[in-house]
């Protein structure tokens, strides 16, 4: 690879290894620093540690039990409400004086007053954003030993004076707020769902939540505290797809603590990922303010390796090493690893030639990865934790192996909870897994004052140039659910008032829009994750982007959607399912497992009636700060209740635990056969008018153990769900589509590969006793690229049997490709159309066995009596891994059908193993 020489002031330099930064930086990371936590009301003064939260260190101090068992979310309120001081002598200072000194601090959980020897520093406000201070004076002045003092206050209360400050917003309808537990946190710059969500505690945590540094430098030294790296086609522009023939251009730029001098420049050196110096020379078109260097360098495309998400091509990375240089001096130098892609959400309008391959008229609303749209599979990412500081690298990695192995990817970063680490980006771009990433507003309308928007001017310009250079980031979005829910509430109960638009244009345009366009030319932006995108993209205007709204042309299609409906009864009524280009949210909550419970609860409430057990249910808050505004968590939990009823045989067994993990599971059931009922739907959508190009179902993983959306539980164990998921993401599905009022039933296949696949689908009734009631039938198909093709069409009102006794099993053979791949593949599927309520069904014993071969580390499985509905592979708490298949069908004569096991972690020394048991419907009822 080898840069275009037309935009370089300089031609290519070789850096060698004699560039290295003279530099006598003193960094004095603050992690090491002795510190305590505080507060005097209830006299208490403990070792504290950074980056962490309160709750984290009184924990680990004995202060507090587990805040995450039993109630502790409404019991530890106490420490919400609460100062807290971080305290610490700063150690390891160079005194001598031309050094200047500052403090930077990556995150403070949220308000805080900062002193340095018992003088004021500065105030702060706003967790996502990066502080820095200088101190020197300060320090000269100093008596004694220097000491650093952080007094948190209490975001709740905060929030609460700053709402009833004078003058402050407020809004014509009161559930414009989503409300969970603590109100008013739309006013305030801190992870929303701190303050209680329909999925999560309300800890409202404080402290150092991120790394903090003391910063020394001498007169002419410079501190790089953040990066901007954009790599882009030449002549690229926001939100619409390049020409991808046209050369990259990179463009670099570099936030300093320091004086930058004027005559500095940029170099770089590319290396790959074997650290082989690729390409090195010099950035061009330099322009210096005091504290941000910027230039831009045209790279030669034609050796660069592209970077695809997983199942699309290979992830390939490149180490880009930027230094600033004056004269021979290198003042400083980063290196950041980043990948050539790009990727855009094409929401242009429908073409002519689009018309004709039978798409229905209106925009798309679609991604493609360099160049190419594909079908997006994948769930929603919320905060893996209440407590930041210990979601570690080894958690993350566990959890995004659960994405790929589940054949996703892609991932929506929700709107509410904080700005992902680099370190979660690090491992999204190792992966091929995108995140769709969301500013931090969500299921609220915000306050539009000046200081409010300045504040998130600063938050969205940090993060939007700290995150830019991963390649797995793969769109802005300016928050969750507002265009869909929160604007429309305001208008109804304010018809004809145009205020409501135009703050939330004030917020979602005018601030956010300028930090994505003005810092990227490589990443799309949408004001909300739900929109019918725009009217006009013109940017020859100040803001680019004209919103659609609701400006619709009946007939046409525009926008995404998002979905949930808690009447069960329609839950399998396709006509009740969004008709969209994407769905980018849709679900229904489950149970986690009596495993996931009993690391949260006492035996004695391990059972559905149990308070403990309800009141973890926050799916209806009535909202406010007391330990019974879950007045309502009965009816979330009614509604899980209902469904498995409704559907399944109802479970019952005498021994109350075993009772209790039946149904905990027979609602997982009822979430994964919903969620997989709409994953088809929205898939068979790709070859339809509509021609729909993603899935992002709610949610990928839980914050804690509680009845969620979530299809992986807080320790990383697989419910139903993400297993189900896991098998309607393979690439080439077969699935049945029943219109039970007609009585219609069709089959299509589906593949989301980027060439056709040839093969053939064979249908087979049988009884439940595992005989045939018919002769199988068999097609051949081939199906489209990115299509869908019919492959089965009859009527249940003409069946000779009666379909509370039928099951059919349809399965495919295919041959296709992967994308990016000549190598012819076999894709094999299977699914069963059954009549929709199991509980009437003439279920018999499958008599089921299990075997586990130490050989080859596989189980083996087979229903040797009857059909067996829903087999579940279950393993014992202390142990985790994930078995290849679960939930699914089997039928005898599919003999004996090997299970692949992949073990993550084990407490049991390997005695896990005579602990996994197997069930299916058929043992709900038994003891
Ligand atoms: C509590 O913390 C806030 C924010 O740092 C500060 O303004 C306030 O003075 C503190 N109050 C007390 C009693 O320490
Ligand atoms: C490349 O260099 C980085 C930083 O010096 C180092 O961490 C990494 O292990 C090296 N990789 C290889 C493959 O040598
Ligand atoms: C450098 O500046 C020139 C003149 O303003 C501009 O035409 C060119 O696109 C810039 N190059 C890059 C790589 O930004
Ligand atoms: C899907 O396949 C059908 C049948 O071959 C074809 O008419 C249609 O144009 C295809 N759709 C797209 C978007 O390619
Ligand atoms: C809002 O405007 C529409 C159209 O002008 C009108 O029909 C309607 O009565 C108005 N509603 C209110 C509450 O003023
Ligand atoms: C099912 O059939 C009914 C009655 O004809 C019809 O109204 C409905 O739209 C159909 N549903 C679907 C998903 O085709």
């Amino acid at each position: 690879m080898k840069f275009f020489p037309h935009y370089q002031t300089s031609v290519l330099t070789i850096l060698g290894t004699a560039a290295t930064a003279a530099t006598a930086q003193n960094i004095v990371d603050l992690s090491t620093a002795k510190w305590t936590v505080s507060n005097p009301v209830y006299n208490i003064s403990v070792p504290g540690s950074v980056p962490s939260q309160v709750h984290l260190d009184l924990y680990r101090e004995g202060i507090i039990p587990d805040p995450y068992f039993g109630l502790g979310d409404f019991e530890l309120r106490w420490v919400t409400y609460e100062n807290w001081t971080y305290e610490a002598p700063l150690h390891g200072l160079d005194s001598s004086s031309e050094a200047s000194t500052w403090l930077l601090f990556n995150g403070l959980d949220t308000f805080t007053s900062i002193e340095v020897c018992g003088q004021h520093v500065a105030s702060t406000n706003n967790q996502f954003r990066q502080y820095y201070f200088e101190i020197s004076s300060i320090l000269s002045t100093c008596s004694s030993d220097p000491t650093l003092s952080i007094n948190f206050g209490s975001a709740v209360n905060i929030s609460a004076a700053i709402a009833s400050e004078p003058g402050q917003e407020t809004w014509p309808n009161d559930g414009v707020e989503g409300l969970f537990e603590f109100p008013n946190r739309q006013f305030i710059r801190k992870e929303q769902s701190d303050f209680g969500w329909d999925w999560g505690p309300a800890f409202a945590p404080a402290g150092i939540w991120q790394p903090a540094y003391v910063i020394q430098l001498a007169d002419s030294e410079i501190y790089v505290r953040n990066t901007l790296l954009d790599i882009y086609r030449e002549g690229q522009l926001n939100n619409l797809p390049p020409d991808q023939s046209a050369s990259w251009v990179l463009n670099a730029s570099l936030d300093v603590i320091g004086n930058i001098p004027s005559s500095a420049e940029l170099k770089i050196e590319i290396l790959d990922i074997n650290n082989s110096t690729v390409a090195d020379g010099s950035l061009g078109n330099i322009t210096t303010s005091g504290s941000t260097i910027t230039g831009s360098v045209a790279i030669d495309g034609e050796a660069c390796q592209l970077w695809w998400p997983k199942g699309l091509g290979p992830q390939n990375l490149y180490y880009f090493k930027i230094s600033v240089v004056d004269g021979s001096k290198t003042l400083a130098s980063v290196t950041k690893r980043s990948g050539f892609r790009t990727i855009v959400l094409n929401m242009t309008p429908i073409s002519a030639s689009q018309l004709a391959q039978g798409i229905a008229p209106g925009n798309n609303w679609h991604f493609e990865i360099n160049g190419h749209e594909f079908y997006a599979k994948g769930s929603n990412f919320i905060p893996p934790d209440a407590f930041w500081p210990r979601v570690t690298q080894e958690r993350m990695e566990q959890l995004f192996q659960s994405v790929v192995d589940g054949n996703q990817n892609m991932l929506r970063v929700w709107a509410s909870g904080a700005y992902t680490p680099d370190f979660i980006y690090d491992i999204a771009d190792e992966m091929g897994v995108l995140l769709w990433s969301e500013f931090e507003f969500g299921d609220a309308l915000y306050p539009v004052g000046q200081d409010f928007l300045d504040n998130v001017r600063e938050e969205a310009d940090y993060n939007v140039r700290r995150v830019n250079h991963h390649p797995s980031l793969a769109l802005w979005a300016g928050g969750n659910e507002l265009e869909n829910l929160e604007l429309p509430e305001a208008e109804a109960a304010d018809p004809n008032n145009t205020r409501w638009v135009n703050e939330y244009e004030k917020l979602f345009l005018d601030v956010l829009v300028p930090a994505v366009f003005g810092n990227t030319k490589s990443i799309s932006y949408i004001p909300s994750s739900t929109t019918n995108g725009y009217l006009e993209l013109n940017f020859s205007l100040p803001v680019p982007i004209i919103e659609r709204y609701n400006n619709e042309t009946p007939g046409s299609i525009y926008g995404d959607t998002d979905h949930y409906d808690y009447d069960s009864t329609v839950a399998f009524n396709l006509s009740s399912y969004p008709v969209g280009r994407f769905a980018n949210e849709f679900g229904f909550h489950s149970m986690p497992s009596l495993q996931t419970w009993q690391q949260a609860v006492s035996p004695e409430d391990l059972h559905f009636n149990s308070s403990v057990i309800q009141l973890r249910n926050h799916h209806y808050p009535a909202g406010g700060p007391f330990t019974d505004n879950f007045a309502n968590s009965s009816k979330g939990m009614g509604e899980m209740t209902i469904a498995a009823e409704m559907y399944y045989p109802t479970p019952y067994h005498s021994d109350s635990i075993a009772n209790f993990s039946a149904w905990c599971h027979t609602t997982q059931i009822f979430q994964a056969d919903f969620y997989r009922s709409q994953i088809t739907y929205y898939r068979r959508g790709s070859g339809l008018p509509e021609r729909q190009l993603g899935s992002l179902y709610w949610q990928l993983e839980d914050i804690w153990q509680a009845p969620t959306w979530a299809g992986i539980e807080y320790d990383g164990r697989w419910k139903v769900l993400h297993y189900i998921a896991k098998d309607i993401y393979q690439p080439v599905i077969i699935a049945s589509y029943w219109n039970y009022t007609t009585g219609d039933l069709t089959a299509y296949v589906t593949s989301d590969l980027w060439t056709p696949a040839s093969g053939s689908a064979t249908f087979a009734w049988y009884g439940y006793d595992g005989s045939l009631l018919a002769p199988p039938s068999t097609v051949d198909f081939t199906v489209g690229a990115l299509n869908t093709t019919q492959v089965f069409a009859g009527s249940t009102s003409t069946l000779p049997f009666d379909l509370r006794h039928a099951v059919m099993k349809m399965n495919i053979t295919a041959a296709g490709a992967l994308p990016n791949t000549d190598e012819t593949r076999v894709f094999k599927h299977e699914y069963y159309f059954h009549d929709l309520l199991l509980g009437e069904a003439s279920l018999v014993d499958p008599g089921l066995t299990l075997s586990y071969s130490e050989e080859s580390g596989n189980f083996t499985v087979e229903a040797t009596s009857g059909v067996a509905a829903w087999v579940w592979l279950d393993i014992p708490a202390g142990t985790l891994g994930n078995f290849e298949e679960n939930g699914f069908w089997l039928v005898p004569s599919d003999g004996p059908r090997e299970i692949g096991f992949t073990l993550k972690s084990d407490e049991s020394g390997g005695k896990w193993v005579k602990g996994v048991t197997i069930g299916s419907l058929w043992n709900n009822t038994l003891p």
